[in-house]
């Protein structure tokens, strides 16, 4: 069977043979009004994510990688085609239902932060674990521990916009991890900081990835590319053919 092309009961049918897929897309499509025609930053995206997968979405500028990720992250109901994500058929949810699926399961890195500018440090640290389950008290514990863990204990009371980009990068980073989500999707998640800093995110991730969390990652840096098991490389909207053979 042409597994690429499946319709979706079949494909949702096989998913329940593979509970080991994460994320399965489908002709997936994005496109914005441009005068009588329209520009296409998505084409026809077909792909399947395995849980426990180290991902990595290379290419040029404007090849659609923060619009790939933002649709993965459920930001985004602007698009055609299916995505499932676990047992969720995503193209099917309202906003409201996506974005439970989202806090639930998913830690995003923004290309700019998107930190919330009103809230300090800790408390935007706090943000992601008050979408679950996680009682007040045991909060500041798990809070603490990622402050200190990313080394920015002393900049907890601060605001965003009294930090340097790169702090701001760390505390998108930490946000991304705080709740332990199954999946992390980052956005050039070391853009801005030191090398030293990027390898740290970058082992970090890798300790993630080898506990189970699945990670995807948009990146120009090869040697962050390289933490990865898998590149895949796009091009004005369209998947490039992987490699056949690694390397
Ligand atoms: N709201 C919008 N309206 C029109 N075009 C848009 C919109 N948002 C994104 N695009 C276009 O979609 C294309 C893909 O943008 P995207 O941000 O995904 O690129 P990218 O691969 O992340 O690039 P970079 O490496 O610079 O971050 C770009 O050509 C961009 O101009
Ligand atoms: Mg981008």
């Amino acid at each position: 069977m042409n597994t690429t092309h499946a319709s979706p009961s079949s494909a949702a049918d096989r998913y329940g043979a593979e509970p080991a897929t994460l994320i399965r897309l489908r002709d997936v499509e994005k496109s914005f009004a441009q005068g009588h025609s329209r520009f296409y930053a998505l084409r026809r995206v077909s792909l399947d994510v395995p849980q426990g997968e180290f991902l990595t979405i290379m290419g040029p500028s404007g090849a659609g990688k923060s619009t790939l990720l933002h649709m993965l992250g459920m930001h985004d109901s602007g698009w055609t085609g299916e995505y499932w994500f676990l047992e969720h058929e995503v193209h099917r949810l309202d906003p409201k239902a996506r974005a439970r699926v989202r806090n639930a399961h998913i830690g995003f890195v923004f290309q700019s932060y998107h930190l919330l500018d009103d809230l300090t440090v800790y408390e935007n640290l706090e943000v992601p674990l008050s979408y679950r389950d996680v009682k007040k008290s045991a909060r500041s514990g798990i809070v603490c521990d990622v402050l200190d863990r990313f080394q920015i204990v002393g900049k907890k009371d601060l605001y965003p916009r009294q930090l340097s980009g790169g702090q701001q990068q760390l505390v998108a980073v930490a946000r991304a991890v705080v709740a332990s989500p199954k999946l992390i999707l980052a956005d050039e998640p070391t853009g801005n900081l030191h090398s030293e800093q990027a390898r740290e995110i970058m082992e970090l991730f890798k300790e993630l990835n080898a506990g189970g969390t699945t990670i995807i990652q948009v990146t120009h840096s090869d040697v962050n590319a390289s933490y990865s098991r898998r590149v895949l490389t796009l091009k004005d909207g369209w998947i490039q053919a992987e490699p056949t053979t690694p390397g």
